[in-house]
């Protein structure tokens, strides 16, 4: 087990946000290690129940160790997100977190391949049940498709000279490890003593398109609000900014209190409609300077909190 550890980000301020109380329903789509998993059971003593999902089979291995003590006050399920609402049902729950991105564990175990830092399969897969790796993005798909990733779910404004030399290097020999694909964009664009590594933005992309997140996330939002009771909230962190943009559009669109049709906001043309949510802050919540010192991979979280009309 202590090779699975990773360390929950903004606890206090989902606690804050998601108000667990005793006989109240939440739904944690991320469980992770069930880090906030236990402190919302903790939260909601002595009956608060929550229903908890992770597409990573380990994850939920390890989350249901870790609740052993709540016994009979939860149930966990390997799946994805996008499937709440085939889980639960319509107006169930008073809370439903989603912490996104991956774990510590997963980034940690190198044979998920998910990091550059240690050598691994190039694999990239949180289901281990799906078939698409990154390996087989990165040897598999045109140059064009790759810099699209690149540029698209990495923001990697070198996107182009990237893929061309992955193209370049895969004629002569498939690139099956994380070591080999950060060698060779370290080759391209030399580190220069930057902190950040130059295969940063690549994974970021190549990790986002194996696991198909931003169409889960979209999904996902949807589902959650589904499955919300009115006065129910939705809590989700995020740790880049193309996910933050993600729940913000969200977010912006159903507190609305009109629609348009057309895809131009003319105002006149605005039909008035009850708007779905609200947000609980206008700006998203960051952690504090203890915790970045304390957890440096929180620097980047963001809360987001919204509220079911
Ligand atoms: C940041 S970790 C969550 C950590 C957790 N909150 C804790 O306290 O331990 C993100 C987790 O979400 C999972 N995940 C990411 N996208 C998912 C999705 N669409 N559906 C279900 N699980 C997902 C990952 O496999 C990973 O285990």
């Amino acid at each position: 087990m202590s090779q699975f550890v990773h360390k929950p980000v903004l606890v206090a301020e989902v606690l804050q946000a998601l108000r667990p109380r005793a006989g109240g329903r939440y739904v944690d789509g991320t469980i992770g290690n069930g880090g906030h998993a236990l402190s919302i059971l903790e939260a909601s003593s002595p009956d608060g129940f929550l229903w908890g999902c992770d597409r990573d089979a380990r994850a939920v291995e390890v989350a249901r160790e870790r609740l052993a003590k709540f016994a009979g006050r939860f149930e966990l399920k390997q799946c994805n997100f996008s499937e709440l609402g085939v889980w639960l049902g319509r107006e169930s729950c008073d809370g439903v977190l989603l912490d996104l991105g991956v774990s510590s564990p997963q980034l940690d175990q190198a044979e998920r391949g998910f990091s550059f830092q240690q050598d691994g399969p190039l694999d990239m897969r949180m289901d281990q049940n799906q078939r698409l790796t990154a390996a087989e993005l990165v040897n598999g798909e045109s140059a064009e498709r790759l810099a699209e990733l690149f540029w698209q779910f990495g923001g990697e404004s070198q996107s182009r000279r990237l893929a061309n030399a992955i193209a370049r290097e895969r004629q002569a020999h498939e690139i099956e490890t994380t070591r080999q694909l950060a060698e060779l964009i370290e080759r391209l664009i030399p580190r220069h003593g930057k902190r950040a590594h130059p295969a940063t933005r690549v994974f970021q992309a190549l990790r986002i398109a194996v696991n198909e997140e931003i169409s889960s996330l979209k999904i996902g939002l949807e589902e959650a609000v589904k499955i919300l009771k009115p006065s129910g909230r939705l809590a989700v962190i995020t740790f880049h900014s193309l996910e933050d943009r993600v729940v913000k559009n969200f977010g912006r669109a159903r507190a609305q209190d009109y629609t348009f049709t057309g895809g131009v906001d003319v105002p006149e043309l605005r039909r008035p409609r009850a708007p779905e949510l609200k947000w609980c802050s206008r700006k998203a919540v960051k952690p504090n300077d203890d915790e970045v010192k304390e957890n440096p991979r929180s620097r980047s979280a963001q809360l987001r909190v919204m509220e079911k009309l």
